[in-house]
């Protein structure tokens, strides 16, 4: 019994460990190609806290939820990513306040290019 117990406890361990659906958001690991690998590391940096099920802010989530984005109809996603350019362009995100508290979540020039350029892919890619 106790040996069956040393193998078992280990295996469960290790196939926890392994499972990557366990570890961070399941949904946002299965969007799968929808956001390039340089575009998510953005997002998951800069915008993901406010625009996911866990944000706080029911305004934030009502505007966009990353996780959701790659379900919502052609036009909506189309809609959705034409709001996510306006903002950049218009560097409305993240909002002004959280920026002045903490400086770091400005999106540099690069980050705002990477989300631009993918936003725009995106929508091309819709649009055909
Ligand atoms: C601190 C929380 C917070 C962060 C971080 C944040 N947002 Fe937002 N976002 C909000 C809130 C609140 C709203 C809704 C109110 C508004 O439009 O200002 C919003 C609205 C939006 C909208 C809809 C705007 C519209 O005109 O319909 C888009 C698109 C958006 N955010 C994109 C982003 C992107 C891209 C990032 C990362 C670069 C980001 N947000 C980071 C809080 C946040």
């Amino acid at each position: 019994m106790k040996t069956l117990f040393t193998i078992i406890v280990p295996v469960f361990f290790i196939g926890f460990i392994l499972n990557p659906g366990i570890q961070g958001n399941k949904s946002w690991q299965k969007s799968g190609s929808f956001y390039t690998a340089e575009a998510r590391k953005v997002i998951d940096n800069k915008c993901y806290g406010c625009h996911s099920e866990q944000g706080k802010s029911k305004d934030a989530k009502d505007a966009l939820l990353w996780d959701s984005l790659p379900n919502l109809s052609k036009g909506s996603q189309i809609g959705t990513l034409d709001h996510i350019i306006k903002v950049l362009k218009e560097k409305k995100m993240p909002p002004e306040g959280i920026v002045k508290k903490y400086p770091e979540m400005k999106l540099s020039p690069e980050e705002t290019r990477i989300l631009q350029s993918w936003a725009e892919s995106r929508a091309d890619s819709l649009l055909k």
